[in-house]
């Protein structure tokens, strides 16, 4: 056999690494039929969360409880809920046509369950179900709906019950039983004044917890964008996104940390900024009326020292009445001094500088040059 030459092994090797790759990389299923399927639900392998497995068939959703399936009618990622349609009678009885698999039954260990918006109603229930916290009175909402064309069957079971599911025995079944109730009815958000041709059509609703950053094995399960680390706590690999970006569980992969796109984190996100903003705001503000007021009282201070000069000058003219002092400009101070040259420098003391001078008529004379820090208290 001839040996495979470098570039095609260097192919396979590639179309092995996106394989593999596209095996485990976070990504939205494609539609099914015309329904988008968003993430994190799960067609196939290739795309979504393995958890949140559902199923396509013949462009249909196909949602799988442990023992049965039921279509999918509505999705909405953003509040993570979907709708199944459920079982309807079987042939002129009133027992639902689930009732051999003990009607809908989830997996407690899946990311499902069912919602406290659904109104549910037990029909032909055994005596045993008033054990239960149920309304099984007369006046329950169920006895209602058998009076219609549907459930009409189910009139002459007398005892009917209704419940409002979510709570924890209801969180992952609606149950028939032989030895219970052998049909059930569904309705999401029902508001229980309406008369029975208003209520909507039936329906379980069913939510799902938002999914975590996928699991990986190596780097190479994860986007760019993320890193593959084990988590301590419960020893499980999974991409977590790098730093500045955050795990965005609506739309399965890592998006900038101020985008704000994360349902519940945003808001306080959007706090947290705006307090910082503001309080470095303000610390700038405090800072630059330190510095003007410094500013002003230096300015004050500075304006003082040259009145109290000019007034030590005027002592000075003042003390030898009887000689006329004579002005001098600093303009014929600065001629006099070759404009306060060093080679004229001739002492230099607390006080400040002396120069020798020579006026316009040839007298010599010394220029003390008052240093204003003398006047500044
Ligand atoms: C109610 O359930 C019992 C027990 O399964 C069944 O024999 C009976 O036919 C049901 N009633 C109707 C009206 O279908
Ligand atoms: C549901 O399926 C499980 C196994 O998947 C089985 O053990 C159980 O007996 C079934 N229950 C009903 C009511 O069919
Ligand atoms: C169902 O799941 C949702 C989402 O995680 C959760 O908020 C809710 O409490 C659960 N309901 C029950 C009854 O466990
Ligand atoms: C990584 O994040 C950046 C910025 O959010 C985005 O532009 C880029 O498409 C992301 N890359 C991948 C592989 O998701
Ligand atoms: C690690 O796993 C625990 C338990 O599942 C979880 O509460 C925690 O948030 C995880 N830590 C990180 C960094 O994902
Ligand atoms: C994240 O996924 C959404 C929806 O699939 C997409 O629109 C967006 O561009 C993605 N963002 C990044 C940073 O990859």
């Amino acid at each position: 056999m001839e040996p495979t030459p470098p570039n095609q092994l260097f192919l396979v090797a590639v179309l092995l690494l996106s394989s593999v790759i596209c095996t485990f990389s976070v990504k939205q299923c494609p539609n099914c039929g015309l329904t988008s399927v968003p993430y994190p639900l799960s067609t196939n392998p290739t795309c979504g969360d393995q958890s949140y497995k559902i199923r396509c068939n013949a462009g249909v959703l196909i949602f799988d409880t442990l023992n049965n399936s039921y279509p999918i009618n509505f999705i909405n990622p953003s509040n993570q809920r979907l709708v199944i349609q459920p079982a309807n009678l079987l042939p002129n009885t009133c027992i639902s046509s689930d009732f051999i698999h003990q009607g809908i039954q989830l997996s407690s260990s899946l990311p499902f369950n069912i919602t406290g918006e659904n109104t549910v109603m037990l029909f032909n229930c055994s005596e045993s179900i008033l054990d239960q916290p149920l309304n099984c009175s007369p006046s329950s909402l169920c006895h209602l709906y058998v009076e219609g064309e549907e459930y009409s069957r189910c009139r002459d079971s007398s005892l009917c019950c209704t419940f409002k599911a979510g709570g924890s025995a209801s969180a992952y079944r609606i149950r028939v039983l032989e030895n219970g109730c052998r049909a059930y009815r569904s309705f999401i958000g029902l508001d229980w004044g309406l008369p029975v041709d208003k209520w909507p059509n039936p329906g379980v609703e069913i939510q799902w917890v938002l999914p975590l950053e996928p699991v990986c094995e190596s780097q190479v399960d994860c986007d760019a964008n993320s890193t593959c680390e084990l988590n301590r706590s419960d020893g499980v690999r999974r991409c977590h996104c790098k730093v500045g970006l955050q795990w965005n569980p609506i739309q399965g992969n890592c998006t900038q940390t101020g985008g704000c796109q994360s349902p519940g984190g945003c808001d306080r996100q959007t706090k947290k900024t705006l307090i910082t903003a503001l309080t470095s705001s303000l610390s700038a503000l405090v800072l630059l009326i330190t510095i003007a007021i410094l500013l002003h009282k230096r300015y004050k201070r500075i304006k003082e020292a040259q009145k109290r000069l000019a007034r030590h000058c005027e002592e000075i003219l003042s003390v030898d009445g009887s000689k006329s002092a004579k002005h001098f400009t600093s303009k014929d101070i600065k001629k006099a001094t070759k404009n306060f040259s060093k080679d004229c420098l001739i002492g230099v003391g607390g006080y400040g500088e002396v120069y020798k001078g020579y006026l316009e008529d040839g007298t010599v004379v010394a220029v003390k040059c008052a240093k204003i820090i003398d006047y500044l208290l």
